[in-house]
């Protein structure tokens, strides 16, 4: 396994199944009371540039009941706002921490922690990928559907983070994935292309999100327009129209789909309220398995 996570083409196939298998265990346990004591003595510290709820609190939270500890480090309260440099940075911090979870923009901002730092670096979501939310969700199909050998799993909407990081899974796991995305917001050219020289799936891109919700076992969605793009929230509303997660694109999917969203949503955006409240929505599950998922990521690279 690598020391870091920055993307899922960092992981084989048996690391996304040991990552599957411990969360499941891990989430078995706490409901049965099970205390778990592997993180005593560590301390991940938490690099947020961008707002979050569910990763921010998910890792937190993962730390306390690994019987660790975590640190939240606001960005513009440390020296790098007065440009101390990233390679700097993450040299000391490596004395103190044993691991670090970092929202950014930049990939290769990152990356160059990462490089510098002699403790595991976790992407928590930067512009160009969300890699650990890709394996939660990946466990919360795995919950529902025994299994993602064999299904067709949706992606409606923006050729974002998130759908990367599905692209990427589909490279490692020979998922068939299939994209619908307006034309301008297709997902990056060079990841698709990777991924697909990797794959022994399918991971096709269209602008018809009626057929690519046809006889689909997942459809997943998120908002049109990714934090950092808000000045063309409005410009994106008008083209993502026809791509609004509702129930007539779920008519003619397979009869038992789920719906899934990374969180948070524009209600009467990318889905209606009806679909995201509806019997096949399993978004509560996917941000509660973020916990279990971040708990097995932690155990892994931490330990
Ligand atoms: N899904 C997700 O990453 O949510 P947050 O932005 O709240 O962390
Ligand atoms: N694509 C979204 C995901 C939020 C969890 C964003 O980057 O804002």
């Amino acid at each position: 396994m690598n020391k870091d996570i920055l993307t899922l083409l960092d992981l084989e196939k048996e690391d996304f199944e040991l990552f599957f298998k411990r969360a499941l265990e891990l989430k078995k346990n706490k409901k049965k009371g099970i205390e778990e004591r592997s993180l005593a003595g560590k301390t991940l510290g938490l690099i947020f540039d961008k707002p979050s709820t569910r990763t921010r609190l998910s890792f937190e939270v993962a730390m306390i009941q690994l019987g660790g500890a975590s640190i939240f480090i606001s960005a513009k309260d440390t020296q790098m706002v007065r440009n101390e440099p990233v390679r700097d940075t993450a040299r000391v911090l490596s004395r103190y921490l044993d691991g670090l979870a970092i929202r950014t923009y930049s990939q290769d901002l990152l990356k160059e922690f990462a490089e510098f730092s002699a403790i595991p670096v976790i992407n928590a979501l930067t512009d160009l990928y969300h890699p650990c939310q890709v394996l939660s969700d990946l466990m919360t199909v795995i919950e529902h559907k025994g299994g993602y050998e064999g299904l067709k799993i949706t992606w409606v909407g923006d050729g974002n983070n998130v759908s990367h990081s599905w692209i990427n899974a589909a490279a490692v796991l020979g998922l068939n994935l299939v994209l619908a995305c307006p034309e301008g917001y297709y997902p990056d050219t060079d990841i698709l292309e990777k991924a697909r020289e990797r794959s022994h799936g399918s991971i096709i891109v269209t602008s018809d999100p009626v057929e690519a919700a046809k006889n689909a076992d997942v459809i997943y969605t998120d908002v049109w327009a990714s934090m950092g793009q808000e000045s063309e929230q409005k410009a994106r509303a008008r083209v993502f129209e026809p791509f609004h997660v509702d129930k007539e694109l779920l008519e003619n999917s397979s009869q038992d789909v789920i719906i899934m969203h990374c969180l948070p949503v524009h209600r009467g955006e990318e889905i209606s309220e009806e679909v995201l409240e509806g019997p096949h929505s399993v978004v509560w599950d996917q941000s509660e398995n973020k916990l279990h998922m971040h708990k097995a990521i932690l155990e892994v690279l931490i330990k």
